[in-house]
């Protein structure tokens, strides 16, 4: 056998036995490796896109981890998504922990994020450190999302300070969405717009380790990207340096929420009526269960 009709085959086992690592660890992507806030920067300085779905329960979570995501986000949408609330407002921080716990039993490799909910740092520092003590605690999540730029740095610094990864959030951040009146694209103007890449700014030179922009001008966003050192991930910003979406909303499971930023990668709302459909079906006519189904 010559040399070059050698190599192909070499290269053919080695994918082989790589593929077999994958599919006995259950993931796919061959690093499995945890992923931690230092390797996202990596990753940005390296050009890598970073990909980032939000979970609520450890079923989903487990699911989302093995597929290879980068960072799973306990949002706060939970409020919207799971308990069905008009805005993210009435979640408080008992449910934020019980939902995070549950995704961190189901997750080995991705960074999990938790979202500070609604009134448990604006009101001052100290208040802040400590409800995020308790989230890193009592949930085990890697790091906490926080919403807001300048008026909540000396917060954002405490928790820093006491050693919590923080993650921003600017442009349209619906815990503010009362103020808002509206869930409009956000920093159109040039004085938001300026005003949102200095808060960029600060929150990175803080010392956060990611950024999400919500719905703002994917112009304003590249020059948010070009401007600071840490990871921006968009969620409708256009082009950024990772992606962010509701789980729920890309896979077509929440029916009435079609903005324009949403791509729907699957119609699981319809699988499940099907199968529903056919189950009732099937216990109606005593189809179910059968002979080999009892014991
Ligand atoms: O709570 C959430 O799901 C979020 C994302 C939309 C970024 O904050």
């Amino acid at each position: 056998m010559d040399s070059d009709s050698l190599e192909p085959r070499r290269a053919v086992k080695a994918r082989n036995i790589l593929h077999y690592i994958i599919i006995m660890s259950g993931y796919l992507v061959s690093d499995t490796r945890k992923v931690t806030t230092h390797r996202l920067i990596e990753m940005k300085e390296q050009g890598q896109q970073i990909a980032m779905l939000t979970s609520y329960d450890y079923t989903m979570a487990q699911i989302v981890d093995q597929a290879g995501i980068d960072i799973i986000l306990v949002g706060d949408s939970a409020s919207n998504v799971m308990a069905g609330n008009m805005t993210t407002l009435p979640i408080t921080l008992d449910q934020m922990i019980y939902h995070a716990s549950s995704v961190v039993r189901g997750v080995k490799r991705a960074l999990v994020v938790c979202d500070m909910p609604f009134g448990t740092y604006q009101v001052n520092a100290t208040e802040g450190v400590k409800n995020a003590i308790r989230i890193m605690q009592e949930s085990g999540c890697d790091a906490l999302k926080l919403e807001g730029g300048v008026e909540i740095q000396d917060t954002v610094r405490a928790i820093l300070d006491a050693g919590i990864p923080v993650m921003g959030h600017l442009g349209l951040t619906p815990q503010s969405i009362n103020k808002f009146g509206t869930y409009a694209v956000r920093a159109k103007e040039e004085a938001e717009a300026e005003k949102l890449l200095s808060d960029a700014r600060l929150l990175s030179e803080m010392g956060c380790f990611a950024i999400v922009l919500e719905k703002i001008p994917a112009a304003l966003t590249k020059k948010v990207c070009e401007q600071v050192k840490v990871p921006v991930i968009g969620i409708g910003a256009g082009q950024a340096d990772g992606q962010v979406l509701v789980v729920h909303d890309m896979l077509g499971m929440t029916k009435g929420f079609s903005p324009k930023f949403l791509r729907r990668y699957a119609d699981l709302s319809t699988v499940i009526t099907d199968a529903v459909g056919q189950y009732i079906t099937d216990v109606k006519a005593q189809d179910f269960p059968s002979e080999a189904e009892s014991y």
